[in-house]
């Protein structure tokens, strides 16, 4: 099969396109046939081994771990001798967290991770990138800011994965929702629910003139000081972008400053998490928007499309 990796930090130009064995399932995994697989900002980062103190963790002076691709969805083709709820045929999506080979043509995973049937109204284009924009996002919401139907949340990089994500999540939890995209993406924006819509190029946040519960900042472009003046008084200023600036205000502002890597959490936590959205994807409530589609000999491609910044939603790589 074929199965995408790198041996050494770097541009989108260090990724390679390999044949590996298909690999096959322990007693307590299936083997699964990828339709679909997300290639995300994260990739990138673990791709290009940055933030830099992360390598204690990625592997010092070259990756430990050198395959690619986070989200999937696919088909089940194998199971092993312990699995109990899935069989040959099931159409399955979720996440092999950091970056664990999804972009390939086959993956084994463990039946009790973030790891569910796919519902039969979306496509498997559409499931592959819900654990990055949507699990993320939803963790944020839910877990970290508790958002209330009827409170107001202001969404920043509304137009991106994560930002797409929160406008619809924010809109079924029953908040209303302020969203910040540039002139092209507002009606995009708009589309998915946003209640109003602020153009960045024209408003600058200091000209907003509102308050906010929840100010969720997904592309990590707001500084928290210019931001603290439009929260109410038990607002939250919440980020999945890590900074040297966020990291000093959640040291001096603990209650009002929040960051979280989801991928950390307890499986078991993650897992709840998915499976909500699995229920909301049922009845129709989210959507997944697609802005490109790659192959998987293609994949360069798709990582430079995603370090222009400007990608609106997701893309995935599409295998035969
Ligand atoms: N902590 C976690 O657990 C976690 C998990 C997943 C991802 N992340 C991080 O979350 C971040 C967001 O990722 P993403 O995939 O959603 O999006 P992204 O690819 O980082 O951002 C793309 C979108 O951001 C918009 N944008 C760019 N500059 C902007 C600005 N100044 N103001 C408002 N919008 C702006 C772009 O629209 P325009 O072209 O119109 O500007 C584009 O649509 C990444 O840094 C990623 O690493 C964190």
């Amino acid at each position: 099969m074929k199965a995408a990796v790198y041996t050494k930090y770097g541009s989108p130009e260090v990724i390679q396109i390999i044949d590996v064995e298909i690999p096959s399932p322990k007693p307590n995994e299936i083997l699964v046939k990828i339709k679909a697989s997300s290639v995300t900002r994260a990739d990138t980062m673990m791709r290009q081994g940055i933030p830099k103190f992360g390598r204690l963790f990625l592997g010092l002076f070259k990756p430990k771990n050198t395959t690619l691709g986070t989200g999937f969805s696919g088909v089940v083709e194998a199971v092993g001798s312990q699995i109990t709820k899935f069989k040959v045929g099931d159409e399955v999506f979720g996440e092999k967290l950091f970056c664990n080979g999804c972009n390939a043509d086959y993956i084994c995973i463990a039946e009790n991770v973030v790891l569910d049937i796919k519902p039969n109204i979306i496509s498997h284009e559409e499931a592959a990138p819900v654990c990055d924009g949507f699990l993320t996002s939803y963790n944020f919401l839910k877990d970290i800011a508790d958002l209330k139907p009827g409170q107001h949340i202001l969404i920043n990089g509304a137009s991106g994965s994560l930002g797409s994500a929160a406008v619809q999540l924010s809109k079924v939890i029953g908040a209303k929702v302020t969203a910040v995209c540039s002139t092209k993406n507002i009606d995009f924006v708009k589309s998915i629910g946003a209640d109003k819509v602020i153009d960045y190029k024209k408003t600058p946040i200091a000209k907003i003139n509102e308050k906010y519960n929840v100010i969720y900042d997904s592309v990590g472009t707001l500084s928290y000081k210019e931001s603290k003046k439009l929260l109410s008084s038990n607002g939250v200023f919440m980020t999945p972008v890590l900074s040297g600036q966020i990291l000093y205000q959640m040291l001096f502002n603990p209650k009002k400053v929040k960051f979280a890597a989801t991928g950390i959490k307890k499986t078991e936590e993650l897992k709840q998490l998915f499976l909500d959205l699995v229920g909301l994807y049922k009845q129709g409530k989210l959507q997944t928007h697609i802005d490109k589609k790659y192959s998987l000999p293609d994949i360069k491609h798709a990582h430079h499309y995603l370090e222009t910044g400007r990608k609106v939603g997701n893309i995935v790589v599409v295998n035969p």
